[in-house]
This record gives structure tokens, sequence and C-alpha cells, in this order.
């Protein structure tokens, strides 16, 4: 399968915003993951709709956007004004409203995706990816939501494996921990969207962690 590989800006300078996100895609990132947290949903608190304007300004790149706050609907317009491209929101926080939040994200010209934690049973997102206006991508968390730099928990491979099964061309991601030396497992499981933030930001070249990375899903 295709392999969509996305730094996670959150590990980048955040006061070089612009300069670090044209470097990722020097290095032959396909997407950049942007993590918006609101300090609610998860303990954190990242960036919002203004940043990923401005990032807009300077890049024409896929901007992935990973929606950890409690209410994801308040985000769909201003994040499409601003420009961004995918937008992943948690099953956790959409119980009441997946519907009308998958029909709101496609009318502002976005990919909807949606995002589980670990300890949240893959059959949640099911009705979302079989629904006749369904979810795009899923979004397998690897690790539990906020902080860059946590150690990858192999026990949620479980949960890919039975996504990879039941939809053999769904965009499958994992968020969380990825890196050379965890990758192998998330691909063989059936994972083709990979995002990485210590791992291609604390390597010294980061462009050959990116075509590691993408070599593993690939082959
Ligand atoms: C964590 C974020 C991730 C994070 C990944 O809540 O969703 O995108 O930046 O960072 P690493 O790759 O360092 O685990
Ligand atoms: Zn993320």
């Amino acid at each position: 399968m295709a392999a969509k590989i996305a730094p996670s800006m959150l590990s980048s300078d955040f006061a070089n915003l612009a300069s670090e996100a044209d470097r990722m895609v020097k290095c032959g990132a396909d997407w950049l993951h942007m993590d918006i947290m609101d300090g609610h949903f998860v303990p954190n608190l990242t960036i919002g709709a203004p940043v990923i304007g401005s990032l807009r300004k300077h890049t024409k790149a896929y901007l992935d956007c990973h929606l950890m706050v409690t209410n994801p609907l308040d985000y769909v317009e201003p994040l499409g004004k601003a420009g961004a491209s995918g937008f992943t929101f948690h099953v956790e926080a959409s119980k009441d409203n997946w519907q009308e939040l998958i029909q709101r994200i496609k009318a502002k010209g976005m990919r909807p995706g949606v995002a589980l934690k670990p300890g949240t049973p893959i059959e949640e997102v099911y009705p979302l990816v079989e629904d006749e206006n369904p979810v795009e991508l899923v979004l397998v968390m690897t690790v539990e939501p906020g902080f860059g730099g946590q150690k990858f928990m192999p026990e949620t491979m479980d949960k890919v494996r039975a996504l990879r099964k039941k939809y053999p061309s769904l965009d499958i991601e994992v968020d969380g921990g990825l890196g050379p030396s965890t990758i192998n497992e998330a691909a063989k499981a059936g994972a083709n969207c990979i995002v990485a933030g210590s791992s291609v930001f604390g390597a010294a070249e980061p462009a050959e962690v990116i075509s590691l990375l993408r070599k593993s899903v690939e082959e």
C-alpha cells in the first residue's frame, strides 16, 4: 500500500514553524502532522486554527490535523478557513455528533478521519467507516495522546490488524512512538500512514528516517 509519512510538527521548533515545515517536505515528508490540543481532552495545550492559517501561507503541504479536543465541531469552520487538509477527530469526543461532524468537515473541503485512544475498543469506529458518508482514515493511537516522545504500545497492534482485515484499502494511521525500531511491527499489522515526531526531528538525518519508514510500509 502507498505510504504516507507524516512528521509530527509537535517535535519541531514552533518558533520557526515555516522553515521546519519546509525542511520536512525537502526530507521527503508526504504530510505534516499537526497536533491540536485544547488542555481539556488531553492535559496539554498546543496550537489552533490561527497557527494553521499562518503556516498555510508558507506551504502547500497536506496539513494532517489531529484534533485532541473536547468539542471538535467548534473547530471545523475555523480550520477549514485556515486551510487544513485532513481533520481527524477523536471518537471519544464525538459520540453524539459524528455524522454531523463528517458532513461538515467534507463541506469545508477537508478529509475526515477518526482517532481512538489506546483504551478504546476498535469496534467503536466501525459505524463511522461503514456509514454512507464515511470517514476516510482511522488513526490508531499507539501512545496515550497528549505528548510526544512516549513509548510505543505494541498491544494496540491488534486493533490495526483487525481494521486492515476488515477494510483492505482504508488509510490506517498510527501515531506515537514510531521510529526505526517500531515501524516494522506497525507496518506488518497493516498501518500505511505513519506519524513520527521525536524519531524524525531527533535524527541527525531526518531524510534517512523518513525513507526507512516508507520502505518498511511499502515492501
Ligand atoms: C501525541 C501526538 C503525536 C506525537 C507523536 O499526542 O498525537 O502526534 O507528536 O510524537 P512521537 O513520535 O515523538 O511519539
Ligand atoms: Zn498526533
